[in-house]
C-alpha cells in the first residue's frame, strides 16, 4: 500500500471546525479501509476520511478543499467495481457514512427520498413496508449505497423490467464543485424545465458533485414470481431465448446468463450441486413476476423456446432463493481465485453471441495463463467479463476485451462505470468532441478541479 500524504495542519483545523474532531479520520489504521477497493485490485493510501453530515457540512468540506487544492474522492459502500472509490492518488476521502436516512414513502405517487449513504436494502425494505417496490437490486444491496448508486448508475438484476438508476431517479440533492448546494430533490414525474441536472449528476462517479440525497421513484410491488434455470448449448440460442421472452413473458423481470465453467464454480464455492447438472454450455435464469400464478406464464413462454437443453423451475420462495445464490455468489466465488479484472460491456443484440464465443480466445491470446469468467445481464446485453491470474496492472487483457467491444459496436461500460481503470478506453468509444463537452461541464461545476480528478476525464 503506497504512503498516506500527509493532511495540511491548517486544513485538519477547517475541516473539524466543520463536522467536529469525531468526524475527521485521520488514524492510518482506521483510514487504511477506505484506501483499498472491494476487489483488491485498487489499493491506495489518504491523510483522512471526512464524514460530513448535511449536505451543508458536506458544502462546507468542499469549501475548504477546494480553497486549498485537496482533491476529494466521494466514497459510499465502496463496492464500486472500476477504482473510482479509492484515493490513488493521496486525495481525502468524502465518506456519505452520516448521510443515511430515508423518508416517508409518497404513498399514491410512490416516491421515497433517501439519503445519499442509506443502504439500497434499506431503501427496498421502507419501499416494501409501504406496499411499494425499488426496481433496482444487486448483490451488494446491504452495503452500496443511494449515492454510489446514482454517481454509479448502476443497473443490476432487474433492468430489464424497470431500467437502472438512472430511470428510478426523479432528483437529487448535491454540492457542486464549486460548493454550492443543488437542491433538485422537488423534480416530478413530468417535468420539462430546463436541463435534467440530476441526470446530469446520474453516472458522474463522483466528478461534479456529491450527492447527499436522492428522491426515487418506485414501482409497484408484485406478489407473485417464478424462476427457472433454463440451459441452452451455444450463446447464439441463449440470446434468441432472451428476445422472444421479452416479447413474450410480460411478466419477466430478470434474464441472467453463465457459462458452464461459472456455474461450476460457483456451485464449488457454495458447496451445492448447480442449478442444472452437469452444466450446459449457458446458463439462463428467467425471472418473472406478477398477479396469480407465474410458473404457469413462465413455463407457456419456456415451451416457446428453441435450443433448451434442461430446465430447473423453482416455484417456491427457498427453490427461487437457492437458485438466486448461485447467480448473486458469481462477484464472491471469482475473487476466491484472486483479484479480477473486471470488464463490465455491453453489446448489441446481434453482437452478443459472437462477441462470447470470441473474448476468451482474445484474452488467450495476451494471456496464455488467464482464467475468463462471463457472467452477467443478458436480457440488457450486458455481458461481465473477468479475468484472473493476471497482475493488477498488467493491461494487456483490459486491451483485449476492450479493444474487441468497440470492433462490435458496444460500449466498454454498462454499469459499473469509467473509473480509474478504463479512461483511455471510454475517450476511445465516445470520441474527442463528447469527451470535450463533458470536460467543459467539470470545468463548471468543478472549477478547482478536486471532485475525484483522477476518474473518468
Ligand atoms: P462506492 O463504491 O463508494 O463509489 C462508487 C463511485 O461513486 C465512486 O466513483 C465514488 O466516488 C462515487 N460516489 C459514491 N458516493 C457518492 C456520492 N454520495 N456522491 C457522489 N459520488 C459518489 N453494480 C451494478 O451496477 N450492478 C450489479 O449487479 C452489481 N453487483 C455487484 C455485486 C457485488 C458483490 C459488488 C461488490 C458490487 C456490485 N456492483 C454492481 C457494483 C457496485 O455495488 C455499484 O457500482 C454501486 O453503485 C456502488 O455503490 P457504493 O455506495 O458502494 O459506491
Ligand atoms: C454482477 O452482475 O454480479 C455485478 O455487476 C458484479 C460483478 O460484475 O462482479
Ligand atoms: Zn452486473
Amino acid at each position: 500500500m503506497p504512503e498516506a500524504p500527509a493532511l495540511d495542519p491548517r486544513l485538519a483545523r477547517a475541516l473539524v471546525e466543520v463536522v467536529g474532531a469525531d468526524h475527521l479520520l485521520t488514524d492510518p489504521d482506521v483510514t487504511a479501509g477506505a484506501a483499498v477497493d472491494w476487489t483488491g485490485r485498487f489499493r491506495g493510501a489518504t491523510p483522512a476520511v471526512v464524514r460530513p453530515g448535511s449536505a451543508a457540512e458536506v458544502a462546507g468540506v468542499v469549501q475548504r478543499c477546494a480553497a486549498e487544492g485537496v482533491a476529494l474522492v466521494p466514497q459510499g459502500g465502496n463496492t464500486g467495481l472500476v477504482g473510482g472509490s479509492v484515493p490513488l492518488a493521496g486525495e481525502v476521502v468524502l465518506s456519505s457514512a452520516r448521510l443515511a436516512g430515508v423518508g416517508d414513502v409518497d404513498p399514491d405517487g410512490g416516491r421515497i427520498t433517501a439519503g445519499a449513504g442509506t443502504s439500497i436494502a434499506a431503501v427496498q425494505a421502507a419501499a416494501a413496508e409501504a406496499g411499494w417496490a425499488y426496481g433496482v437490486d444487486w448483490a451488494a444491496r446491504d452495503t452500496a449505497t443511494v449515492g454510489g448508486s446514482v454517481a454509479t448508475d448502476a443497473g443490476g438484476l432487474h433492468v430489464v423490467a424497470h431500467g437502472s438508476t438512472r430511470a428510478q431517479l426523479l432528483g437529487v440533492e448535491a454540492v457542486l464543485g464549486t460548493g454550492e448546494v443543488l437542491d433538485d430533490l422537488g423534480r416530478l414525474e413530468k417535468d420539462a424545465t430546463g436541463y435534467d441536472l440530476s441526470g446530469l449528476l446520474c453516472g458522474s462517479e463522483g466528478t461534479l458533485g456529491v450527492v447527499t440525497a436522492a428522491r426515487l421513484r418506485l414501482v409497484p410491488a408484485l406478489p407473485d414470481r417464478a424462476l427457472a434455470a433454463l440451459g441452452f448449448g451455444s450463446w447464439a440460442d441463449a440470446v434468441t431465448a432472451v428476445g422472444l421472452l421479452r416479447r413474450g413473458l410480460p411478466g419477466l423481470e430478470a434474464a441472467e446468463a453463465h457459462g458452464a465453467a461459472e456455474a461450476a464454480l460457483v456451485a464449488g464455492h457454495l458447496g451445492a450441486s448447480p442449478a442444472l447438472d452437469p452444466p450446459p454450455a449457458v446458463t439462463l435464469l428467467v425471472g418473472c413476476a406478477g398477479h396469480g400464478d407465474q410458473v404457469d406464464a413462465l413455463a407457456a413462454a419456456v415451451d416457446g423456446l428453441a435450443g433448451v437443453t434442461g430446465a430447473a423451475v423453482a416455484d417456491d420462495g427457498a427453490r427461487r432463493a437457492a437458485l438466486w445464490r448461485h447467480r448473486e455468489s458469481m462477484t464472491e466465488a471469482i475473487s476466491t481465485l484472486g483479484s479480477p479484472h473486471k470488464m463490465d460491456v455491453s453489446l448489441p443484440a446481434d453482437a452478443l453471441a459472437g462477441f462470447a464465443e470470441e473474448v476468451p480466445a482474445r484474452i488467450a491470446a495476451v494471456a496464455p495463463e488467464a482464467r475468463t469468467w462471463l457472467f452477467g445481464h443478458l436480457g440488457d446485453g450486458n455481458l461481465h467479463v473477468n479475468v484472473t491470474g493476471v497482475a493488477p496492472d498488467d493491461a494487456a487483457v483490459d486491451d483485449a476485451v476492450l479493444g474487441l467491444v468497440l470492433e462490435r459496436r458496444g460500449s466498454i461500460s454498462a454499469e459499473h462505470g469509467v473509473g480509474t481503470a478504463k479512461r483511455r478506453w471510454a475517450a476511445e468509444q465516445r470520441g474527442p468532441t463528447a469527451m470535450a463537452a463533458m470536460a467543459a461541464i467539470k470545468a463548471a461545476l468543478d472549477p478547482a478541479g478536486i471532485l475525484n480528478p483522477a476518474v473518468l476525464l
